[in-house]
């Protein structure tokens, strides 16, 4: 997966049901496309493959279980975010918690199955644990900023540039983004500056007066 990215969680804002979720998603393709940046989505799980199937650019499920196909009514399995065209998934969402056996056993068979794992974290000592699972990506996300209109590069840059340091030291090809409060282009390239490879939002994009707007001066942050 290319980077810097722009990872942008539709998470489950009134802003993008149905429709709408596929009309920010176009959007979001349009910017990445004016801009070369990479711009990937994790829209509502319920729209993944209704979403994947009509747009080119990368697609994440914003959650999973460690279940296998069979029994599990209601849950998200590895195998049907593959066959819902999407690239790979959040794990561990700071809005949906799983607990770290299940962390280590979906993200190494996202492996097997070729999937892009991206582990969300809060802290430097949670990333460290995690990155012994060597997934694709580390989101480190302070939780009280999330959703909040102060970024984590201002608020606390530190947390960015330590979790890049100790990551590296554990797991040099893991790569890291940052997110919580990033609203726009300074914001992603201080996350940049900070050693991150990348941004996780949400609010900054789905809430915006004009997402289009938004998401190309993320990009410029990025180039
Ligand atoms: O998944 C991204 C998220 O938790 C950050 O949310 O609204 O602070 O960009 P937000």
């Amino acid at each position: 997966m290319n980077t810097p990215i722009i990872l942008v969680n539709f998470k489950i804002y009134d802003e993008i049901y149905g429709i709408k979720g596929l009309e920010l998603a176009r959007v979001c393709q349009k910017v990445s496309e004016k801009t070369g940046i990479n711009i990937a989505i994790a829209p509502q799980v319920i729209d993944l493959r209704y979403i994947a199937e009509k747009i080119s650019i990368p697609v994440f499920s914003q959650h999973v279980h460690n279940m296998k196909p069979g029994n599990g009514t209601g849950k998200i399995t590895l195998e049907g975010i593959k066959a819902s065209n999407a690239v790979g998934t959040l794990i561990n969402h700071s809005e949906n918690r799983v607990i770290i056996s299940d962390i280590e056993s979906i993200v190494k068979k996202s492996k097997e199955l070729d999937l892009i794992s991206v582990v969300c974290t809060n802290n430097i000592s949670v990333s460290k644990a995690i990155a012994m699972f060597n997934p694709t990506f580390i989101a480190v996300e302070p939780p009280e900023l999330i959703g909040g209109n102060v970024s984590v590069t201002d608020a606390d840059p530190d947390i960015v540039k330590n979790t890049v340091k100790e990551i590296q030291a554990i797991s040099p090809e893991v790569k890291v983004l940052c997110g919580a409060g990033i609203k726009n282009g300074n914001d992603v390239r201080k996350a940049i500056e900070l050693g991150a490879e990348g941004v996780l939002l949400a609010s900054g994009v789905t809430k915006a007066k004009n997402p289009s707007q938004v998401l190309e001066d993320l990009a410029s942050g990025a180039m």
